[in-house]
């Protein structure tokens, strides 16, 4: 069995000193099948997307949280693509990403998005800090797991993020095996800041 042990390889190669959670952070497909994240760590890391900033502190970020072994986890592990499926039916629980695009009165909310996108990275961050690995994934049928959990017209699903420990990288099919350890790359600084030094 060939656990990834050697989590230096994938940590951050930063041109900066960040803090541990942001260095430790990747997304891995190999999660330990038998692991589970007990209700007080996954109260911990929703907490964490709770206060995270939004558009006139409307939050508007809503969550379904779904342990593996749960009808909910097979609900949104059968909506998504097969390539995700592939891997995250090992993870200890999905958590779909939600956002309220409009309020109750109809008004378009046009932050909804960014503010989901921001508390989920609240949300990861804290759940590295907790000992845990989190892959955000967009290869999903939004739509069918809007039908399945029967949400309102002014809620969208736009990703789920699979949280849990990490596992066994050989348990993966081996085109999964590779990009487990394929290199990680960023954008240099200077491509990214347009204006300013
Ligand atoms: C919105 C979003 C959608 C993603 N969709 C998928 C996906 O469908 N399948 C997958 O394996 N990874 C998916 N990823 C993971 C990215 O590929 C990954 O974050 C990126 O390659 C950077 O790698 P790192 O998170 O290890 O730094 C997604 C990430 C985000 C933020």
């Amino acid at each position: 069995m060939t656990l990834v042990t050697d989590l230096t390889s994938r940590k951050a190669d930063t041109t900066a000193q960040l803090i541990d959670p942001l260095v430790d952070r990747w997304s891995p497909r190999a999660f330990d099948p038998n692991a589970v994240v007990d209700a007080e760590t996954l109260r911990t890391i929703l907490e964490a997307a709770r206060w995270a900033p939004s558009a006139n502190n409307s939050q508007p970020w809503r969550f379904i949280v779904a342990r593996r072994g749960t009808p909910a986890f097979t609900t949104a592990h059968d909506a998504m693509l097969g390539f995700n499926q592939a891997w995250a039916d090992s993870a200890a629980a999905l958590v779909l990403n939600i956002a309220e695009t409009a309020d109750a009165d109809g008004k378009p909310r046009p932050w909804a998005r960014y503010d989901l996108g921001q508390a989920v990275a609240h949300l990861t961050v804290q759940a590295q800090h907790e000992g845990l690995h989190t892959h955000q994934m967009g290869g999903f049928d939004a739509a069918a797991l809007h039908a399945a959990f029967d949400l309102a017209d002014n809620l969208e699903v736009v990703s789920i993020t699979t949280i849990g420990v990490l596992g066994d990288v050989d348990a993966l099919p081996e085109a999964l095996r590779e990009r487990e350890s394929a290199p990680r790359l960023r954008k240099p600084l200077s491509e990214l800041v347009l204006v300013g030094e």
